[in-house]
Order: C-alpha cells, then structure tokens, then sequence
C-alpha cells in the first residue's frame, strides 16, 4: 500500500527508549515497519518498551549514556543505521542565582555532550548510512521561549538546536539529513519529576490553545515523519508541535 511515511526495511536506535517520548516512539517506529535498537538505563521500562516491539530483529542495549566505556562498548557488533533519534534526556527546575556549575554541567552532560559525542561516534565508526535521518531532541523552551527557574534547560535545548543545523549543514553531503524536534509541554515521567505540583501543571495546561499537554505518541509521530522517505527534503529543521503554545 502507497505509504511515504513507512520505516520498513530501516534500522532505527532510540536512546531514552525506556521512558516518555522515546519508549513511544521506539513503539511507533516499529509499528512502521522498523527495526528498532532501544537504549535506555533501567533495565527493567527497557524491558517493558522491548516487549512491545512488533519487529523482527529489534535489540535493547542497557546504557548510560555519559559513560563513555559503556558507549564504546555497546557500539561493537551494531549494526548500521538508517535512523537515529536523541531522545534520552533530563529536566532540572533551578533558579539561576543557584545554577552552580556542577549543576550545569550536569545537565549538559546528558542533554548536550552525551547525544552529540554518541553521534560523533557512530558516525565516525561508519555506523550511520548515506541516505540516513538524524533526529535530535530540542524544545520549546530555549529556541523559542523559556521559563522561570529553565534557563539552564533551556541552555542545553538551545545548544543542541544549533548543533543539529550545524551537523545538518555538513552532512548534507553523504545525504545524511539532521533535525530536531521542538516539542511543548508532554506527559512524561520528565515533567513530574520537578518541584512543579499537579495543580500547576493543570493551571498551565490552560494556556494551551488544545488546552491540553501532548501525549507521548504525538511527538512520536513527528519523529517518524523526520525519519521516514516523506521527509527527504528536510534538514536543519526544528519541528515543533507544542498545541499551538507558542503561537500566542
Ligand atoms: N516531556 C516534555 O514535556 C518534553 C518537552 C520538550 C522536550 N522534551 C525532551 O524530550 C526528550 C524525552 O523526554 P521525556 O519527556 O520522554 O523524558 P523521560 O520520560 O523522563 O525519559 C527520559 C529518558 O532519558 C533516559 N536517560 C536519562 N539520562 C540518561 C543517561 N545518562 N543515559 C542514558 N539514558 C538516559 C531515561 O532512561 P532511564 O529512564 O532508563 O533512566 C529515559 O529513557 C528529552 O530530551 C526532553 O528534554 C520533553
């Protein structure tokens, strides 16, 4: 059947394939045919998320992401891909006169170096196709707008917003396209995990034309649209899908 958006016959890594945004879209793409290579920490969500998997072929990898002896290990024996999604990353709520730098850097560490030295590694090791789509995970918040008590967040988003239409630039000749996805507010274990309370998030839900946050699998899709045939025209975008947040 005609379908532009099909990932079959593609081998696609999630990273933060154990939780949220990635463990949906790790789902989603194989419900499109791919196969899929999960990374995630816990082993156990990667479990679950693995269990899910409806392709033949699909693996799990158990990794962190900041140890570089980890990441070096797990590339041996992968196999080559026709699609890479940054997915894993942390929120930390701080106000800025308390943004120390061992606060910053930590979150740098993840949100930041670890996606874009785990990129430079596969590439250098030959493990991405000519042809193949890179997806990296920004945000609203830091291209477009931010939030008091986000700044360093923020920081990370923006800096990996840049990254990616600096790769997508140099890239471009071996057709290796390179976007980022800058979603609004979604309901993940990430926005929880805050000070933020449950009636604070309901009251900001309301400042959402849709009037509501997104659900995993939304954001999911535009991961599959940058990863799929549809999209070969494509690089240096950033896609977002925020509800119409920052229309207004
Ligand atoms: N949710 C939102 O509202 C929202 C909005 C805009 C952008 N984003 C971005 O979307 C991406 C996914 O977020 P989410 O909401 O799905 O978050 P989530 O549910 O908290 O999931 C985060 C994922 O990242 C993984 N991870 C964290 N640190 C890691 C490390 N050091 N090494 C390897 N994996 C690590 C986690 O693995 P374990 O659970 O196994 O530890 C988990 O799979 C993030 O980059 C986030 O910044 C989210």
């Amino acid at each position: 059947m005609y379908n532009p958006f099909s990932l079959e016959g593609k081998t696609i890594l999630v990273t933060g394939a154990s939780s949220g945004i990635g463990k949906a879209t790790a789902i989603e793409c194989s419900k499109m045919g791919a196969t899929v290579i999960a990374l995630g920490r816990n082993q156990k969500r990667l479990q679950d998320t693995f269990n899910q998997l409806e392709t033949s072929g699909c693996r799990q990898y158990s990794v962190d992401l900041t140890q570089e002896d980890e990441v070096k290990a797990m590339l041996e024996g992968l196999p080559k891909l026709d699609g890479l999604v940054n997915a894993a990353g942390v929120a930390s709520t701080t106000l800025f006169q308390f943004a120390t730098p061992d606060k910053i850097r930590s979150i740098f560490d993840v949100n930041f170096f670890a996606p874009v030295e785990f990129t430079r590694l596969l590439l250098k090791k030959k493990l991405i196709k000519k042809g193949a789509s890179i997806v990296f995970f920004s945000s609203v918040d830091g291209p477009v707008n931010v939030h008091i008590g986000n700044s360093t967040y923020s920081a990370t988003k923006s800096a990996i917003a840049s990254v990616a239409r600096g790769m997508a630039v140099e890239l471009a000749s071996k057709g290796i396209r390179v976007n980022y996805l800058m979603p609004g507010q979604t309901e993940t274990p990430l926005i929880h995990g805050n000070s933020i309370t449950q009636d604070q998030l309901e009251q900001d839900m309301k400042s959402y034309p849709l009037g509501r946050y997104a659900r995993p699998e939304e954001i999911a899709y535009g991961a599959i649209y940058l990863l799929s045939d549809a999209s070969t025209f494509t690089t240096g975008t950033g896609l977002v899908i925020d509800g119409g947040f920052t229309v207004l």
